[in-house]
């Protein structure tokens, strides 16, 4: 299909483009496996991946994008597949200088103090280089936990309580929002999900609550960019009402 970025004018103006966007990589595994190679194969293989479709989205005008790389319950998978995703995450974060070439934001949610320090360090320099960088903003979230995120925004708030600093009362969902990773970024508007699995998993629970969302049975590492196109061609056949008539 490749809709985007193609088109002579150079916009979509035909089609409303969501502002923020977060994609739940899954199937690498499987991927894997399909073809008899170990997982950490197809983590590689969807890691290369995410490059592609960040940089596509950028063209087609995607403001937020968030990629799901890593989630809380993660760690319950066998040493070897998390240290192999630790260093992917390592390689990956050496390497992100295309994305700075492209002027794109790069910002982690989730609870970093988890991490190895290498990996953390290499974490807040990204952060720093490319935090005026205003063609996209780029979330990461790894270990991240939707139930995680609103469990740390209420611990903010109750050390304010605890300290005389705010009434119990005065608590509103603004505050609650205002404390979780994702300060200054707009609610999701569309959740992608390839490789047939048609759940969160943990994923942006406040932030998606009016989500719209796409599944895909494609598994993550052979998301292509026409995938990404379908998938914003769906969002605009939804009535959006937001409990509204
Ligand atoms: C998603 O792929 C990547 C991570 C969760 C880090 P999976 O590893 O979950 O792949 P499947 O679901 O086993 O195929
Ligand atoms: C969700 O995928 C987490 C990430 C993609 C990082 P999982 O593969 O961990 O989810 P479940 O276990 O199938 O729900
Ligand atoms: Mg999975």
């Amino acid at each position: 299909m490749a809709l985007f970025g193609k088109n002579k004018s150079g916009s979509n103006s035909d089609l409303n483009i969501p502002v923020h966007v977060g994609i739940i990589m899954d199937g690498n595994g499987r991927w894997a496996k399909k073809r008899g190679l170990p997982r950490k194969i197809g983590h590689r293989q969807g890691a290369q991946n995410f490059r592609t479709i960040t940089k596509y989205a950028k063209q087609v005008g995607i403001k937020y994008l968030t990629f799901y790389a890593f989630s809380t319950e993660n760690w319950r998978r066998p040493q070897e597949e998390v240290d192999a995703l630790m260093d992917l995450f390592e390689k990956y974060l050496d390497e992100v200088k295309d994305f700075i070439e492209e002027n794109i934001r790069i910002r982690f949610i989730g609870d970093r103090t988890k991490l190895r320090p290498s990996l953390q360090d290499k974490m807040l320099d990204v952060e720093q280089t490319s935090k005026d960088f205003d063609s996209m903003t780029l979330l990461l979230a790894i270990n991240y936990g939707g139930r995680d995120e609103i469990c740390h925004s209420c611990r903010t708030l109750a050390q304010l309580v605890k300290d005389g600093k705010l009434e119990p009362e005065d608590i509103t969902m603004d505050m609650i929002e205002q404390n979780l990773y994702t300060q200054e970024v707009p609610p999701v508007d569309l959740v992608i999900r390839p490789s047939g699995e048609q759940r969160l998993s943990n994923f942006m629970i406040w932030q998606s609550a009016y989500a719209e969302f796409y599944y895909s049975n494609i598994l993550w590492p052979d998301f292509k960019k026409d995938d990404l196109d379908k998938a914003i061609v769906a969002y605009n056949d939804r009535n959006r009402r937001f409990g509204g008539v």
